[in-house]
């Protein structure tokens, strides 16, 4: 059975990618590589020991995504393929637009065409509105603050919309709350281009010695010590997530939000603390203003996960920091290395 997947070359594409290789599922990938590196879906390969079917080529372009169904049998798709970075999306919002919402209304218009109804989307945390309490559930308001999140909440509304007057398909929104972590392996990990907004990737390139000190944004939050507390999530975790979304997808119709997340939120200094401990390395840091746009906490209730999905976290914090550390360690300029 194929599972088309795109934006397979990504952080998050690549270790689902690998699980569900390991787990007897054939594979085709379409990834333009505009954020990522085929080495990638080498390391795939070989940590699997089997092949993928790899195409390259923007997800937008409705002509080669038919004959990519046309050449396989396809029977579900994972959608990763998007651009993904909120500042940017703030300074470049018809890019955003044109890609996220295009990428998924090719994708959805061609899965019509030929007959495939299972659809797995990459949706986001950051579709919650931010005046919800925490923990925030897949019924809570909805409304974004920038154009990424915009373009997901897009997306979701669109594939919502697919269901209703299309009720053959079965779309799986997948809520990810903050992904970190590698595969144990070392082999394949998160690998941002240039300097990283993302905490996980900041703090370990700066335990590399590429960065002087992590710059903590605000220790005036309304939370234990201070410092925001996010819901962080293993990238194998998550991974695992999209097979049990895929077996859900093949056995009911509709639409469906869900998120993924552990449920337990940790500070920035609660990660620096547990990264400096589990890898006995040294991340100096200083504090500095809070970062425009961020909110004190946000952690997820995997209630509904686990109910629909069969499907919770497994990884702790513990987990998340040894693995980053030790892909970081490994590959220190990422793929180039
Ligand atoms: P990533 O940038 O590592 O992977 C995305 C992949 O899609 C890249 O390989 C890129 O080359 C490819 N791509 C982008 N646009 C394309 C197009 N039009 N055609 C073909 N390929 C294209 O990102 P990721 O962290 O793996 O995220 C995957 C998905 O999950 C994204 O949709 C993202 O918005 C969503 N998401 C990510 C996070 C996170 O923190 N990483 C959180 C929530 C949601
Ligand atoms: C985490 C915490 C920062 C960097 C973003 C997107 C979200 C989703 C995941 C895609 C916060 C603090 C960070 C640093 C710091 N992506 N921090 N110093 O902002 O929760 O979520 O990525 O859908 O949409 O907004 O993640 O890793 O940037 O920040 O103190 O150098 O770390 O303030 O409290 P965030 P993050």
């Amino acid at each position: 059975m194929e599972i088309l997947v795109t934006g397979g070359a990504g952080y998050i594409g690549s270790h689902t990618c690998l699980e569900l290789m390991e787990n007897g599922y054939d594979v085709v990938v379409v990834d333009d590589l505009r954020n990522s590196d085929l080495e990638a879906l080498r390391r795939v390969e070989a940590l699997s020991g089997k092949a993928l079917a790899f195409y390259n080529f923007d997800v937008c372009d409705q002509d080669r995504l038919d004959k990519v169904f046309g050449a396989h049998a396809i029977n579900s798709v994972i959608h990763f393929a998007g651009l993904k970075a909120v500042g940017e999306s703030v300074g470049m919002p018809l890019a955003y637009y044109a890609n996220n919402l295009g990428s998924t209304l090719a994708l959805a218009g061609c899965m019509k065409r030929h007959h495939v109804r299972n659809f797995i989307f990459s949706s986001s945390a950051t579709v919650y509105a931010q005046d919800n309490r925490m923990p925030l559930a897949e019924g809570d308001a909805l409304g974004c603050t920038n154009p990424y999140g915009w373009t997901k909440l897009m997306c979701e509304q669109i594939l919502r919309d697919l269901c209703v007057a299309e009720p053959v398909f079965s779309v799986v929104l997948l809520r990810y709350f903050n992904p970190i972590g590698a595969h144990p392996s070392g082999r394949i990990g998160e690998d941002p281009a240039g300097i990283p907004n993302n905490l996980l990737p900041y703090i370990t390139q700066t335990a590399l010695g590429r960065h002087a000190r992590l710059t903590v944004h605000g220790n005036d939050y309304d939370t234990p010590d201070g410092t925001g507390v996010r819901d962080y999530i293993h990238v194998v975790d998550l991974a695992r997530g999209h097979l049990k979304a895929l077996e859900y997808a093949k056995r009911n119709r509709g639409c469906e939000a869900i998120n993924l997340g552990t449920g337990r939120g940790y500070s920035v200094l609660e990660i620096l603390r547990a990264f400096e401990t589990v890898n006995q390395v040294k991340v100096p840091y200083t504090i500095g203003p809070r970062r425009p746009g961020d909110l004190a906490a946000v952690y997820a209730d995997p209630q509904k996960a686990g109910e629909l999905l069969g499907w919770q976290a497994e990884l702790g914090i513990e987990d998340m920091c040894r693995d980053a550390w030790n892909w970081q360690r490994n590959n220190p300029r990422g793929y180039r290395t």
